[in-house]
């Protein structure tokens, strides 16, 4: 492997963000990707190019990159076949007058991989769907309440459940509940508090914790039992845990689901599938968008989707995950650091979780700060491709191992502070 790491310093990185700093609230266009998220004054703030799984900032570091785009870069960045169809599409169109052959064809293709999926329509973002699950919800049922557990999006009425719920007006407040995931009792009280009026319960079918035998099952139950629909959100599960989703992997099929993220490789095109019945409902629902039918997003979730199913790129990235999952989580131990530090959820979508202490945001910075010096951006949210092969899992299980050896000599030293080369990282602002 060439080299990797942090050698040649951030100085095009800061640049631009002073650029940026008066000229774009935030500074960036996603939370997750600002840099609260990373060591200020020591990580790179702006990449520029990625391949397989490596990618390069604007100071030519290269890092092994577990944060893929926020999951959706699932086969690699430049990934051959993926890059090879979007560029005969843009020799084509990229967005036309009229519909498209690909909307058929991915349809089609999502319909034979996802059990739910008796009918398919798509949006560009996973709020996209996540919203046009929800409305049609409200419309199939005639009723106005929605339960959910999980993370789902910028629109309205999920965020007016959150911290950040500023510019949405109150009157959506008592339209949506959060319930506990694993918590069938914390379901029960919200279905029988709201009884008669709930339209759907949408979820996370697994998060960072796996669901308690029978939760989902449970979970379905209880909606069907109360007149509402099972919403599975698999933005982040989907084409990933299983090809068909987490619904295949536990073997629980919702009655709708959203995809996103993974299922074209980084082109941005969410999915919105479900039982041929509710979602004809889709018939009278406004759900419809300029940019619905774009074809570069699509001719690259075909070719995802058909490379997914030729070489079964799935389980791979699960044994890949699960190999940096066991061996990382072992050498944590050695390090006696497991009460402090853990990996954790799903093989292909793992999390560093840090126990809550004072010092907690100090240990994760100085940790990202040591694995990124070795070559690994780490995010709080971390995700296998199919381009990280057993080489990549190798170098990043060493480089754990020295990072975490530095981490625990400062820790007795406690002198992590003085040894941070920037500022330490914010809290994440998307709840596990
Ligand atoms: C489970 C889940 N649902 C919905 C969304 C929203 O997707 P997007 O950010 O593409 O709108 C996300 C984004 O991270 C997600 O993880």
């Amino acid at each position: 492997m060439d080299k990797l790491g942090m050698e040649n310093g951030i100085q095009n990185s800061e640049l631009y963000w002073q650029r940026a700093s008066s000229l774009i609230p935030c500074g960036t266009q996603c939370l997750s990707k600002g840099p609260t998220q990373f060591i200020d004054g020591y990580a790179p703030k702006y990449l520029a190019s990625g391949n397989g799984c490596v990618v390069t900032d604007v100071d030519g570091n290269r890092l092994i990159d577990y944060g893929m785009g926020l999951g959706a870069v699932s086969l690699g960045y430049q990934y051959p076949s993926v890059n090879s169809a979007i560029i005969n599409q843009l020799n084509e169109a990229i967005t036309l007058t009229l519909m498209h052959p690909l909307e058929v064809e991915v349809s089609e293709l999502i319909r034979e991989v996802v059990p739910c999926a008796e009918s398919v329509r798509f949006g560009k973002n996973g709020s996209d769907v996540t919203s046009a699950a929800v409305r049609l919800a409200r419309a199939y049922t005639r009723k106005d309440i929605i339960l959910c557990g999980g993370y789902h999006g910028w629109h309205d009425w999920y965020v007016i459940t959150t911290e950040r719920s500023v510019g949405i007006p109150p009157v959506l407040e008592g339209l949506t509940k959060k319930f506990t995931y694993n918590d069938i009792n914390s379901l029960k009280i919200l279905m029988n508090k709201y009884k008669g009026r709930v339209a759907a319960v949408i979820m996370e079918p697994v998060g960072v914790i796996h669901p308690q035998p029978h939760f989902l099952a449970d979970v379905k139950q209880l909606a069907h039992d109360n007149g509402a629909l099972l919403i599975f959100d698999e933005v982040l599960t989907g084409f990933r845990i299983a090809l068909g989703g987490a619904q295949q992997h536990y073997g629980v099929t919702p009655d709708l689901a959203t995809f996103g993220k993974a299922v074209a490789n980084g082109m941005p095109l969410s999915v919105l599938a479900g039982k041929a019945e509710i979602m004809s409902e889709l018939e009278n629902v406004f759900f419809s968008f300029t940019f619905g039918g774009e074809m570069l997003s699509l001719a690259a979730a075909k070719a995802t989707i058909e490379e997914m199913k030729a070489h079964h790129t799935v389980d791979h990235v699960n044994a890949m995950g699960k190999r940096l999952m066991e061996q990382g989580n072992t050498i944590i131990e050695q390090y006696g650091l497991s009460e402090r530090i853990g990996i954790q959820g799903p093989h292909a979508k793992t999390l560093f979780v840090y126990s809550e202490a004072p010092d907690t945001l100090l240990i994760k910075s100085f940790l990202q700060q040591e694995m990124m010096r070795r070559g690994i951006l780490f995010t709080s949210y971390n995700y296998v491709s199919y381009s990280h092969k057993e080489e990549q899992i190798q170098y990043t299980l060493d480089a754990l191992n020295d990072a975490l050896s530095e981490l625990s000599k400062a820790m007795k030293q406690n002198n992590l502070v003085e040894r941070l080369e920037g500022k330490a990282v914010a809290p994440v602002f998307r709840k596990a």
